[in-house]
């Protein structure tokens, strides 16, 4: 009972200290299954960008490609790098997790549910464009929704560098007011990088250098590699629906007969 008691503490401090929760707020995105368009670029997206790190092994590029519409000749073309690898299987790379793990400090996680974790597509959005340059960190990038990230930026020629805003803003005394100086009648600011700006409604990130896409072409980016993995995350609910209507059809109907079954009983009940 202590042993596990222990176990459970050091769990939950684990669980913490791995966590590397973020204040930020995310910024919301909304899915959008029926944008096939979005879907396809998404995965090509993935597939140039993500896929050498991160698999997505419960995902095959069969399913895949029916499902998001693209013919399974184009997809083995274009974006099925591995000339071995047959339009059944599952959609796993070849790395290495513990020399991965090695480079990085952390292995690059399997992405296929990643959507339902955390923030969910809104999370991926969102951290695909919070990239910003820091010195401190092994590649050089850290990352506003994922504090001290193991990943590079890998879409830094698509995206440019982001770098955190410092603005001089005044400070708020306790009584809610900007400090004043009494003697000189100015301001007393403070330096205030980053995240913080968000609720003084600055923007907490800036373009320092451009990339291949504007930041509007950018976003529209991030959201098909968001919308993509949300569709990989219950590929299901892509068909939900549509077979929902015909279950509820069914039982309209085959609650007719259950009803007559059940009156040609009553009958002899009572006889
Ligand atoms: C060079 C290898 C590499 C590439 C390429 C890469 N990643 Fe990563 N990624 C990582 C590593 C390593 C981690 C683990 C970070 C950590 O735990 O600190 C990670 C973590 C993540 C996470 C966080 C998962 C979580 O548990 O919160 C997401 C989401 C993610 N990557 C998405 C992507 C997307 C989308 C792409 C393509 C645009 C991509 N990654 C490309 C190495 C990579």
């Amino acid at each position: 009972m202590l042993r596990t008691a222990i176990f459970l503490c050091f769990a939950l401090l684990g669980a913490n200290v791995h966590a590397a929760e973020s204040t930020y707020p995310l910024d919301p995105m909304k899915p959008n299954l029926d944008d096939k368009a979005s879907l396809q670029r998404g995965m090509r997206n993935f597939m140039n960008y993500c896929f050498g790190c991160h698999s997505l092994k419960y995902q095959r590029y069969k399913r895949t490609a029916e499902d998001i519409g693209i013919p399974e000749s184009l997809m083995l073309d274009h974006l099925v790098f591995d000339p071995n690898v047959r339009i059944g299987e599952l959609m796993q790379n070849s790395l290495d997790v513990s020399h991965a793990k090695n480079w990085f400090g952390a292995a690059p996680p399997d992405l296929t549910l990643v959507s339902n974790l955390r923030g969910g597509p809104d999370y991926i959005y969102t951290y695909l464009r919070t990239f910003y340059e820091d010195d401190t960190r092994p590649f050089g990038v850290n990352n506003l929704v994922f504090e001290n990230v193991a990943m590079p930026n890998v879409l830094e020629p698509v995206q440019g560098v982001q770098q955190k805003v410092c603005k001089d803003i005044p400070k708020i005394a306790e009584n809610g007011g900007e400090m004043m100086d009494p003697l000189s009648s100015e301001y007393i600011t403070e330096k205030v990088c980053g995240q913080e700006l968000i609720e003084r409604g600055y923007s907490p990130l800036e373009l320092v250098s451009k990339g291949e896409l504007s930041p509007k072409e950018f976003d529209q980016f991030a959201y098909d590699i968001a919308n993509f993995l949300y569709y990989t995350g219950e590929p299901a609910r892509m068909h939900r629906f549509r077979i929902g209507g015909f279950v509820l059809l069914f039982l309209a109907f085959f609650y007719v007969f259950t009803w007559l079954l059940g009156r040609e009983y009553e009958k002899e009940y009572h006889s």
